[in-house]
């Protein structure tokens, strides 16, 4: 099917209409899509065009009334988001038309960029050809996330037992396939039978746990009778609590992050944490972008891999920029399948990998 587009010369944005309560959840009802004209780019400027839009759990507080680490979008502004562009326009020596880049667009057709932009954000070009949304999965935010929490905080090597939580998630089945081709034992654990059968499927990993339905502890005292030795949790909760009273001694727990709770403001830490002095094991909170600074490295060696066969195209697209709202509200359902992306327009043909 054809992907929606804007009338000529006109460019449709996603206004937030007002901060959102933390009890609600994140919904279309929440922002407005407006068309106003396609803007120009002056001197030092260019103009992208958004062709696929990432969603992140990260992005519900951007726009959520409650404390958190990042900004806030405010009333009336285009909603914050990242995604792959093309550059259509420019009047920057820096930036020629044809180019693909990872920048902040907003979750909008067109973007105008300064070529004077700096910083961990600014856009970057990008060289995942034909497959821009790549960059938004195991080759970009996603796999990155996943690579610096297994081998920078989770000291992962082979042989080790690795348990994922949200495994069918963007972060999680990233995780996976870079635990698995490390060398590790990896079991996932993901909300339904649906997704386990789907991440045995697709990434051929050991053994799977769907939480809605079987006894976690009891899975686990099966699958890791030794012990768990690298938890990469997404999730916190009681599914944390429960793998806390199964780690082999020297053990890393890599928080991730805490889906489960986020909004819970009655969640508390957790009541089993003696096994971490029990177990010798560490338990180490982290931020992608803290390793700004090695993301081109983390960038080869995953399109090393990708290019052995070792990883593959984890994204999970919905066509069409009217559908974003929904692509950021089903990572709280778990109505998503790998990196919930959206694609705004048709791929460009050229630059194969
Ligand atoms: N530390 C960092 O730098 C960093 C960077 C990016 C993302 N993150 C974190 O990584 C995690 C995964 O992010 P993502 O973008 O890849 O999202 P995602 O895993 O693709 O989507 C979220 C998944 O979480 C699960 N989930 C949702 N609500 C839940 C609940 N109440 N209890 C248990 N599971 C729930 C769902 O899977 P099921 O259907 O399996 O339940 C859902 O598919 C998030 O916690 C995010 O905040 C951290």
């Amino acid at each position: 099917m054809p992907i929606s587009q804007p009338s000529s010369g006109m460019n449709r944005r996603w206004l937030l209409k007002e901060l959102i309560e933390p009890e609600l959840l994140v919904g279309p009802e929440h922002f407005e899509l407006v068309e106003t004209r396609r803007p120009q780019p002056a001197a030092d400027e260019y103009l992208l065009q958004t062709l696929c839009l990432g969603t992140s759990p990260a992005q519900r507080a951007y726009v959520t009334n409650t404390v958190s680490m990042h900004d806030k979008v405010n009333a009336g502004e285009v909603m914050r988001g990242r995604g792959v562009a093309q550059v259509v326009d420019s009047n920057s020596k820096h930036f020629q038309p044809g180019e693909l880049v990872m920048a902040t667009t907003g979750w909008q057709d067109y973007s105008i960029h300064s070529a004077h932009d700096a910083g961990m954000l600014a856009p970057r070009k990008i060289s995942t050809g034909n497959h821009p949304s790549l960059a938004l999965g195991i080759l970009g935010t996603a796999g990155i996330t996943a690579y610096f929490g297994l081998t920078e905080v989770g000291s992962v090597k082979p042989g080790d037992t690795v348990l994922v939580s949200a495994a069918a998630g963007g972060v999680g089945s990233s995780a996976v396939q870079i635990a698995r081709t490390i060398g590790a034992r990896v079991i996932g654990i993901a909300g339904g039978r649906q997704k386990c059968d789907w991440l045995k499927r697709h990434y051929a990993i050991e053994e799977t746990i769907d939480y809605k339905s079987d006894d976690l502890e009891l899975c686990l005292a099966e699958l890791c009778p030794d012990g768990v030795d690298v938890y990469f949790d997404n999730v916190g909760g009681d599914q944390l609590n429960s793998v806390l009273n199964h780690l082999a001694l020297g053990a890393r727990i890599v928080i991730c992050g805490f889906i489960a709770t986020d909004y819970d403001e009655a969640a508390h830490g957790p009541s089993n944490y003696k096994n971490l002095l029990r177990k010798r094991a560490r338990m180490q909170g982290y931020f992608v972008f803290d390793y700004h600074d090695q993301f081109q490295q983390a960038e080869q060696q995953l399109m090393t891999w990708y290019k052995a066969g070792k990883l593959i195209d984890n994204t999970d697209a919905l066509a069409g920029l009217e559908n974003m709202p929904s692509a950021l509200q089903s990572l709280f359902t778990g109505d998503n399948c790998g990196v919930r992306i959206c694609q705004t327009t048709a791929y460009p043909e050229s630059n194969s990998l």
